[in-house]
């Protein structure tokens, strides 16, 4: 069977964290590309990855680049172009810089991978995943963000940590979009099948909740750059869905359309992943509380796609 072909775009610290993650999974061949004024940086990174074969045992070609010929027909484009957040920043202040960065990548990718699928990363995310949707035409089932892989993990392992259990047994769910208004779902997370309700107090629970939205933010202070292990992580729990065709139950920026009321944007809902990308938006009950939060966080996500069609048309 042939191997798979996974582009990377962006050769920072979340592209080559992706690419370290991809390739030890054995996902398929990899492709790093980075502006060519940085094609030098993205071969050494690409080279000192591939070193890594005979130690890791990973079967797996590794390229470095600047030509996005080389990504040519590609399975899966994960894009992560675009500045990261400093100390003092949020999300949304990266808009206008990084809406351009996007486009300009979404053009070539649609350009030389056609049948790809898109997994997007770069911030303000759900802005960032709507920009490459609308720039490279490609049918909304094949335009994806990561973001709930990412919060989702936050949350399960401050749960994991305050109960001193294995993040193993930690199932939850989150929604929204990718910013501090997030919403982690208590009603839908459990630890082995028991409600997480059952087991923490309400006060310690909203503090986990409190801590999880503002994870990206307690990292940048701590780093002074945006986070890139776990986001990379979540990235490729996503890819390797895709590309082994899991089905898998993932929380992602997917386009709803009437799925909960969105009316057409990009937001954080429940998807079944596979070899199509998003298969299938799972409708959850939410009551009037979570409702409430959701469309909070919704139209956060509306204001700054506004954003992004004002920078796109002009
Ligand atoms: C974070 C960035 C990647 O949440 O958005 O860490």
């Amino acid at each position: 069977m042939k191997r798979a072909k996974i582009t990377i775009v962006g050769a920072g610290n979340v592209g080559a964290t992706c690419a370290h993650w991809a390739a030890a999974k054995e996902l398929g061949d990899i492709v790093l590309l980075d502006i060519p004024d940085r094609a030098d940086l993205t071969r050494g990174k690409a080279l000192d990855l591939l070193e890594c074969a005979p130690i890791e045992r990973f079967d797996v070609q590794i390229t470095g680049t600047g030509d996005y010929a080389e990504t040519a027909n590609s399975d899966v484009v994960v894009i992560t172009a675009g500045l990261p957040r400093k100390p003092g920043m949020s999300r949304d202040d990266l808009v206008n810089t990084n809406v351009k960065i996007v486009k300009a990548v979404s053009e070539q990718i649609a350009k030389y991978s056609p049948q790809a699928i898109l997994v997007v990363v770069s911030n303000p995310l759900d802005a960032m995943v709507y920009t490459a949707w609308q720039v490279s035409g490609f049918p909304t089932q094949r335009v994806v963000g990561q973001a709930g892989c990412l919060d989702i993990a936050r949350y399960r392992t401050f749960i994991a940590l305050e109960l001193g259990v294995s993040v193993e047994d930690i199932d939850a769910l989150l929604m929204g979009g990718h910013g501090d208004d997030m919403v982690p779902l208590p009603r839908y997370t459990s630890v082995a099948g028991i409600p997480v309700t059952q087991l923490i107090k309400p006060d310690r629970l909203n503090a986990i909740i409190e801590r999880a939205k503002v994870g990206g933010g307690e990292l940048v202070k701590l780093m002074g750059t945006s986070a890139y292990y776990a986001p990379a992580a979540g990235t490729i729990q996503m890819v390797e869905a895709i590309i082994k065709d899991k089905k898998r139950i993932l929380p992602c920026a997917a386009f709803c359309q009437k799925e909960y009321g969105v009316g057409g944007y990009y937001v954080g809902v429940p998807c079944v992943l596979g070899a199509s990308g998003v298969e299938r938006i799972i409708e959850v009950e939410l009551n009037a509380d979570e409702r409430k939060m959701f469309e909070t966080s919704v139209s956060h996500v509306k204001e700054l796609c506004e954003l992004t069609r004002k920078t796109l048309a002009g």
